[in-house]
């Protein structure tokens, strides 16, 4: 019996385009994938990923295609739009019809918000968002979830730190966002003045009477932390570089920030790391983003399986 026809055809923009209940499904598939990597080796022959990446990007983009291939799917697609016809001043509706019409489904990031909503509107095909522009990314929010639940054995009940570029990092928004459906959870922010979490998600977690505080010291809130979440600083959506330099290293987590840091608290980040996280760190037990980056291959896998219906 298939286990989640109800995700079969479907496009995920946002975070919360899935039930808690069809996350939790995604999330045992996926746990079943990394125990046996023999499951659904197969199941999808013969489909193919439309994987169109208008910005830039290495785990999202490569562990699409090695999820999809895993299945046993092909993949095609550009990695920069330069080669694509949107260098000649196509519209983003008409590729999209064509991707649908060549592929089983699509996966897209955009530097413009909305873009993968857009998308999905001319899309015959399920759409999935690899990230549009500063606003979301819900398959690293399925992978950052999946994390916390293998590392900590619950989502629910712990404090996550969000740190640095909270203003301008989708991952952030999607993953606080997604956290607010789930209980106990209460969340510090962790940012320069200039670089606060949105006022839109803060509205979200007001109403779901979600705990937060925001701060600019990571040393003052370590000690209360179970999964610190860092970032880097989003250059490329800054509008002035000068800002940029003078904003990028204002967090970086090395061995004496670490110490006043719980015993098993957990370190992740969706890379790519910048100089946010000391290279020194990669060897604390704590630190989990390689994991993590893992982890995002077993549960797109997860996703693709059930999104074509190959379960
Ligand atoms: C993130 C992204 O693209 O938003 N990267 C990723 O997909 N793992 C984070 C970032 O670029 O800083």
């Amino acid at each position: 019996m298939p286990l989640l026809p109800e995700i079969k055809g479907r496009s995920l923009i946002e975070p919360e385009d899935f039930s808690l209940l069809e996350m939790e499904n995604l999330f045992s598939l996926a746990e079943k994938i990394e125990n046996n990597k023999d499951y659904l080796r197969e199941s999808c022959r013969g489909r193919l990923l439309a994987s169109l990446f208008f910005e830039p990007s290495t785990r999202t983009r490569l562990s699409f295609e090695a999820a999809m291939l895993r299945l046993g799917g092909s993949c095609l697609g550009f990695a920069d739009p330069g080669s694509s016809s949107a260098a000649k001043g196509e519209s983003l509706a008409d590729t999209i019809r064509m991707a649908a019409s060549y592929a089983d489904a699509i996966v897209m990031r955009s530097p413009k918000e909305g873009a993968a909503l857009l998308a999905s509107r001319y899309s015959e095909a399920p759409v999935i968002n690899a990230g549009d522009g500063g606003h979301h990314h819900p398959t690293q929010t399925l992978t950052d979830l999946l994390t916390v639940r293998q590392l900590l054995g619950r989502i629910e009940s712990f404090t996550i730190g969000f740190c640095g570029d909270l203003k301008f990092g989708r991952t952030v928004h999607s993953l606080a966002k997604a956290l607010a459906r789930y209980k106990n959870i209460k969340m510090i922010f962790i940012s320069p003045l200039e670089l606060v979490i949105p006022e839109y998600i803060k509205g979200i977690l007001k109403k779901n009477n979600v705990e937060f505080n925001e701060t600019e010291s990571l040393e003052k809130s370590v000690g209360e932390i179970d999964v610190l979440y860092m970032t880097r600083v989003q250059r490329e959506r800054f509008f002035n570089e000068d800002d940029y330099i003078r904003l990028k290293d204002t967090y970086v987590l090395n061995t004496e920030k670490m110490s006043a840091a719980k015993e098993k608290m957990i370190i992740l980040h969706p890379l790519p790391r910048v100089n946010e996280i000391a290279v020194e760190i990669d060897t604390d037990p704590r630190a989990a983003y390689f994991k993590q980056a893992k982890y995002g291959m077993y549960v797109r896998m997860a996703l693709l399986a059930s999104i074509l219906g190959a379960l």
